[in-house]
């Protein structure tokens, strides 16, 4: 008999798991530009300079699996995966202008070439196109899904905005904001599959899932923040420190660094800016609070995939299990 593979393995990688929705991805890839059209120019270009320089495109890949796991067939995952990469990139759009970042998968960011005010238009302009186009799928149940989701995300952006530069800010409070700013469209994708396949009794299921996932991908967001090489990651490191966002690396310091660390990272929060990072950097590695982050996330993966027991198996779940490994495995 051989032995059982750790949990914690994946039994798919990132390239395995493509493979299985290769024909779906290249569909969406032209649904997109078919649906980025507009006449007039700005949109055009703005739309595709952010759309077409990539991304991981992760979302639409959690809804596709998740529809073929409930045997899901035609065009409208298709469809519905276009929508979530539509919501995904308006948020990062209106994000990054937020945020102040210059610098978004691997080029200058869309408002450091057109500026904030395009930036945050055609932020609109691909929300309201998403909605076009999920109005036209026509079922109720998709349409409250994302309705709630794309709301909760807006909620989670503002209630961020309001925790910026507060050294006092607990563990909850900023799980809060990441289970809505980013778990709610992890959850709504992997919703949308059993949606699709006619399985709604599986609806809270994979809910949980996506929810951990997601859970699990903004914790590693936020370790990289601090960690991650910036060619390799796309974006600048720094950004969070940058404007005093506060997140479970500097949460750990302040509940475990000496008293010179904490005093350190609580005038960081409280001022913004990167004049300490080399000091707060510093503090991170000497309280492990990158080791701490990445065993929260670890711990949230887990839960993702415990939630799946009770989904039949097949190459999809196997797939979809992969994509907790990769949520905290990575470098980008
Ligand atoms: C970035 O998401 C925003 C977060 C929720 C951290 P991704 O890391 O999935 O961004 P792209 O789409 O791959 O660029
Ligand atoms: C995620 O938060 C933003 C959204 C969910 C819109 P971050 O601000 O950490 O994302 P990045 O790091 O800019 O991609
Ligand atoms: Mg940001
Ligand atoms: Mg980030």
């Amino acid at each position: 008999m051989s032995t059982p593979a750790p949990i914690n393995r994946p039994a798919l990688s990132v390239e395995d798991i493509h493979a299985l929705i290769r024909d779906e991805r290249a569909a969406l890839d032209r649904e997109i530009e078919r649906r980025l059209n507009s006449e007039i120019v700005l949109i055009n270009q703005l739309g595709r300079y952010i759309i077409q320089s990539g991304g991981k495109r992760l979302r639409p890949a959690l809804l596709l699996l998740s529809s073929k796991a409930f045997g899901g067939e035609g065009s409208e995952a298709v469809t519905l995966a276009a929508v979530i990469e539509f919501i995904h990139t308006a948020t990062l759009l209106h994000d990054d202008v937020v945020d102040g970042s210059s610098m978004r998968r691997g080029r200058s960011s869309a408002n450091a070439v057109f500026g904030n005010e395009a930036s945050v238009l055609v932020g609109d302009f691909l929300y309201s196109r998403a909605f076009e186009m999920m109005v036209e799928i026509g079922e109720l149940a998709v349409m409250e899904i994302l309705a709630h989701a794309t709301n909760t995300i807006a909620e989670g952006e503002v209630l961020q905005l309001i925790n910026c530069n507060d050294p006092d800010l607990r563990e909850d409070q900023y799980l809060a904001v990441i289970r809505s700013k980013t778990a709610k469209l992890f959850e709504a994708a992997a919703e949308l599959g059993a949606v699709l396949g006619g399985r709604h009794a599986a609806r809270p299921m994979m809910a949980t899932y996506g929810r951990h996932l997601g859970t699990a991908f903004q914790l590693i967001d936020d370790a990289l923040d601090y960690g991650a090489d910036n060619d390799r990651l796309g974006k600048n490191i720094g950004d969070d420190l940058a404007e005093g966002k506060v997140t479970l690396p500097l949460i750990h310091v302040l509940r475990t660094g000496s008293g010179t660390e904490r005093e350190l990272v609580r005038d960081a929060i409280a001022r913004g800016g990167l004049e300490r990072i080399g000091d707060v950097v510093a503090a991170i590695e000497s309280t492990g609070a990158i080791a701490y982050t990445a065993r929260r996330a670890e711990g949230e993966a887990e839960l993702a995939r415990e939630a799946l027991k009770g989904l039949a198996d097949s190459p999809y779940k196997e797939a979809l299990l992969g994509l907790a490994h990769f949520s905290v495995h990575r470098d980008h």
